[in-house]
């Protein structure tokens, strides 16, 4: 993959700090005095410095009727250091969703490998929450059990789960709306729910696929800066797919573009040093947005336009 250089430096480089993950010289420290107090380290080193999600050569080739195969991604090498926010764009159908898959150990690379915390991925990736774009909401139970029920499965106890459950549903803005079914909520709050029942498991990887796709803008807005305060308080490796370039470059540390399939690959990598924290839609008048919008743009462009043919454009 080409690296892009830094298309939109921006002139204040990301203010917060402390929220990200812990540097691997403190942890290496803290587990040499471990060690020498007869305890086991807490972070075998080689983990604590690897990347949240590795993609090593990741091929991903699907079986048709009739014998032949299709390949969707070829040799896709991708990470997502802890505490990273990262987006991938790329036309329709050229694999976003199909690395994504990938990550989440959904789907088995026909070669290469997926690597989380530098350990092979085998099965499903039980260190990652998902977000998909359409929402598995159980529509017989109330927000509260919905969000509850996610710790519940995970062993914990009843009263705590319901607990912990209103006080994220509090974090979302939906402390009103704990009795209701989903049917009685709008999409964005929907939204909201899903996201609280995915967030109530502090999963160190979130992986997001298209989540606030069905919303209207104004909402997606809402989402996303509601998301980009989560995230700041308390950071996880996020790898998020999006056909929307602006959303991309508004929440990531760095963009990822893809080709047009078949056999789609990651062809720019873009740095994104605007300042934190973000408000998304005050950082889309920054003019260092508008000129690395301008640059990313104009590699995917092509992409985009090789999926529709000559005759449309994007
Ligand atoms: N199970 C499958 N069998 C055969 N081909 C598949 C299968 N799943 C996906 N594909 C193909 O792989 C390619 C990539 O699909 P994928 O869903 O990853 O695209 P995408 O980039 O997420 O598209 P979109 O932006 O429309 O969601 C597509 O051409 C799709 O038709
Ligand atoms: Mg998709």
């Amino acid at each position: 993959m080409r690296r892009m250089a830094q298309a939109a430096q921006s002139p204040d480089p990301d203010p917060s700090p402390a929220s990200g993950p812990l540097p691997g010289a403190i942890i290496a420290l803290g587990n040499r005095m471990r060690r020498r107090n007869g305890e086991r380290p807490a972070v075998p080193q080689a983990a604590a410095d690897a990347a949240a999600i590795g993609l090593k050569g990741v091929t991903i080739s699907f079986a048709l009727t009739g014998g032949a195969r299709y390949t969707a991604v070829d040799s896709a090498d991708l990470t997502v250091a802890p505490g990273e926010f990262v987006s991938v764009v790329g036309p329709t159908g050229c694999g976003k969703s199909t690395l994504l898959n990938a990550s989440a150990g959904l789907l088995r690379p026909s070669a290469g490998a997926v690597e989380i915390f530098g350990r092979p991925l085998a099965g499903l990736n039980g260190r990652a929450g998902y977000l998909f774009q359409q929402d598995a909401l159980m529509p017989w139970k109330t927000v509260l059990d919905n969000v509850a029920v996610a710790l519940e499965t995970a062993g914990v106890g009843r009263a705590e789960a319901l607990d912990r459950a209103r006080g994220w549903l509090r974090r979302v803005g939906l402390a009103n709306f704990v009795e209701r079914y989903p049917h009685m909520l709008s999409g964005g709050q929907r939204k909201r729910v899903a996201l609280a029942q995915m967030l109530i498991r502090d999963p160190e990887i979130i992986l997001m696929d298209e989540p606030f796709g069905p919303l209207d803008a104004q909402t997606r807005q809402i989402m996303g800066n509601l998301l980009l305060d989560l995230w700041a308080a308390n950071r996880k490796a996020v790898l998020f797919i999006t056909h929307d370039l602006e959303e991309a470059i508004a929440l990531s540390d760095r963009v990822i573009v893809m080709s047009a399939g078949p056999a789609a690959r990651l062809v720019g990598e873009f740095p994104v040093s605007l300042p934190r924290p973000r408000d998304i839609a005050e950082i889309r008048l920054d003019p260092a947005f508008h000129r690395l919008h301008k640059e990313i743009w104009s590699h995917l462009r092509v992409e985009v336009q090789k999926t529709y043919g000559p005759g449309e454009t994007a």
